[in-house]
């Protein structure tokens, strides 16, 4: 036993307790609009902030003493008269919905892994399955809000031009699917982009499916969009020029299956674009950040839904390009390539031969 590295170790664990803790005041900051006032950037006082947000003036206190030891707000004034400062670039990370960097909303994923965590046992000394509809509901509105800064910052800007012809045929109008759409948020932002094509949105989670035509009502293109409870298996129709799947092949039992069913989907020389965690093809590529925050959600939440479906591949949230091409060569793809990336997402094409 080497003391020294012991001590490391405990160091380490202590900043790891830490950020699970912090992330609870997070999402509290969140729902609480604490960020949102102070997002002016000036320095505040802890009942100032309490009386703008009608929040006990004690409580505020401790919140924003956690924010300052964490580094999310900066301090100001001599013990006893302190103030608060937001910086702009937390602001962009905590407090504006359409920064593309927000993240404080996808923050109660997070809580869903901890709310479940009796069930994620369950499936550990079972069968290892888990449904992505019998978790508790904050994970389907969290996953919506974790990945829609993505959706709205790249994908009409840098992921679709990447694809090869895509647009073009967009504008002109188009068909496409969004399969796995959770509460639509990529179909609506594509929707909102390209008026002309129809986007019909599918995922076997019915209620998912009745906020995804909500949120597209609420945004103006309830024309141009439909949404239906179908697996990713079973929805109909071989006409589309595009299909998409956004974060979700990885979820599924039968990712073979469901890439087979969207090239029976798709017309000659139609394509795929499949949206996926950033990951490399080995673990040991993939002991990073990134890596382990999405082994981590990938334990509770991608693997298990995978399980509790038919074929139960259990690819992982860190499947990799290697392990994503087989799927998709397998299902009598002609091509498959790395369109782009971000660093939290690896951007695929699949072709269907034309
Ligand atoms: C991580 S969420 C992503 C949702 C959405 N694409 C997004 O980016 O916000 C995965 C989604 O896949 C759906 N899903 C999982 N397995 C499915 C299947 N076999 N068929 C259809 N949808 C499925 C889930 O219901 C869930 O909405």
């Amino acid at each position: 036993m080497n003391e020294i590295k012991l001590q490391e170790f405990m160091g380490r664990l202590v900043v790891d307790m830490g950020g699970a803790a912090l992330m609870a005041t997070v999402i509290l900051g969140e729902e609480l609009g604490l960020y949102r006032a102070m997002a002016d950037g000036r320095p505040i006082a802890a009942d100032a902030l309490a009386q703008r947000t009608g929040c006990h003036p004690r409580l505020v206190r401790e919140w924003l003493n956690a924010q300052a030891a964490a580094g999310y707000v900066e301090l100001e004034g001599e013990p006893g008269a302190e103030r608060f400062r937001l910086p702009p670039e937390q602001a962009m990370a905590l407090a504006d919905e359409n920064s593309p960097v927000y993240v404080a909303g996808g923050a109660v994923v997070l809580a869903s892994m901890y709310l479940d965590r009796d069930k994620i046992a369950a499936a550990m000394r079972g069968d290892g399955a888990l449904a992505w509809g019998d978790h508790d509901a904050c994970l389907f509105r969290g996953t919506e809000r974790f990945f829609r800064p993505g959706y709205r910052a790249n994908l009409v800007s840098q992921w679709l031009p990447a694809l090869d012809g895509v647009v073009t045929k967009l504008e002109r109008g188009a068909k496409v699917a969004d399969v796995g759409c959770g509460h639509g948020a990529s179909t609506v932002v594509l929707a909102q982009a390209y008026p002309n094509t129809r986007f019909d949105g599918y995922d076997y989670h019915a209620p998912s499916i009745e906020q995804a035509r909500q949120r597209a009502a609420q945004a103006g293109v309830a024309a141009n969009t439909t949404f239906a409870q179908a697996s990713a298996k079973g929805y109909p129709g071989d006409d589309y020029d595009l299909v998409c799947f956004f974060d979700c092949l990885h979820d599924m039992g039968d990712p073979v299956g469901a890439a087979r069913h969207a090239h029976a989907a798709l017309k000659p020389g139609g394509t795929v674009l499949l949206v996926e965690p950033y990951a490399n093809d080995t673990l040991q590529q993939n002991l990073n950040p990134v890596g382990r925050l999405f082994y981590a959600a990938s334990t509770c939440i991608c693997t298990p839904n995978s399980l509790s479906q038919e074929v139960g591949l259990g690819l992982g949230a860190q499947a990799g390009e290697r392990r994503l091409r087989h799927v998709f060569m397998d299902a009598g793809f002609a091509s498959f390539r790395r369109a782009t990336e971000t660093p939290f997402n690896l951007v695929l094409e699949a072709r269907k031969a034309a």
